[in-house]
């Protein structure tokens, strides 16, 4: 079953992740994390970066894959994701950046660079934790609804709704990018772990059509349900529409301490 944590918000959530990252990374300091970009995940990053800076965690050996990657900026863009990463992830979590892959956008090697991403993966030895982001059409990475359910690292049109959604990073809509290279939904059930997050009442229809809808690629996170070990933060507004909601709420709180996410 997939495990539901509902938290007051978006900072204890980024608390009760980074705290099982920081755990992984305890048992495996080379451990692979599965990054993704938006605003969703930013606390767990933040939560990381304050255990570095207060001397408690140790990150320089962890290794990381980004979830995709705009195709077609130019190299350098400051919303590329491999720039968002950079600023984000890696300077903040004193990484350190040969161990951080992004898939490549360049039109120039866009035509291998899935496949190669996917053979950095293996060679890493897979993700341990994928850390996930849901949008507002329910697309998982950049895999937009009717995604194959098996598909790997591969360039995707992206909706008009998450180009609008995304185009308050850029100067207009226009400026947003029309493609994406993304890992695949089969790429990422791969993962160990599964941690999505969501916050908000925009997000709440689609995190009761992941949790308790039937699996199809019309709704890309529901994959979270063929996976062994998945677990969904979100805040009330976004649980606002799970039917479970009583099961998931008594199942967290009688949770043992030991047993973590
Ligand atoms: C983006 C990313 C996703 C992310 C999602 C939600 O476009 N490609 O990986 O999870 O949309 O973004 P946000 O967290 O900002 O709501």
């Amino acid at each position: 079953m997939v495990e539901v944590v509902v938290v007051p918000g978006a900072l204890e959530a980024g608390r009760l992740v980074a705290t099982a990252i920081l755990g992984l990374v305890a048992q495996k300091p080379d451990a692979v994390l599965g990054l993704a970009t938006g605003s969703t995940p930013l606390t767990i990053y933040r939560a990381l970066a304050t255990a570095v800076e207060r001397g408690h965690a140790d990150l320089s050996r962890l290794r990381g894959f980004a979830l995709d990657e705009y195709v077609g900026l130019p190299e350098g863009h400051p919303q590329s994701y491999r720039a968002v990463i950079a600023r984000d992830v890696v300077e903040p979590l004193t990484l350190t950046p040969d161990r951080i892959h992004v898939p490549d956008g360049l039109i120039e090697s866009i035509r291998t660079a899935g496949a190669e991403f996917e053979r950095a993966i293996v060679a890493a030895g897979g993700i341990d934790l994928q850390i996930l982001g849901l949008g507002t059409d329910g697309h998982l990475a950049f895999n937009e609804p009717g995604s194959s359910l098996a598909s790997l690292t591969r360039i995707k049109a992206l909706t008009e709704q998450t180009r609008q959604d995304n185009a308050r990073f850029f100067d207009s809509i226009d400026h947003v990018p029309t493609h994406a290279i993304t890992q695949g939904l089969g790429t990422i059930r791969r993962a160990e772990h599964l941690v999505m997050l969501a916050f908000g009442e925009a997000k709440a229809r689609e995190v009761a059509s992941a949790i308790e809808g039937g699996v199809s690629a019309t709704h890309p996170a529901s994959i979270i349900q063929l996976h062994p070990h998945a677990t969904v933060l979100v805040d009330e507004a976004a649980a606002s529409q799970l039917e479970n909601l009583a099961y998931y709420r008594h199942a967290w709180a009688d949770k043992p301490d030991w047993q973590g996410l």
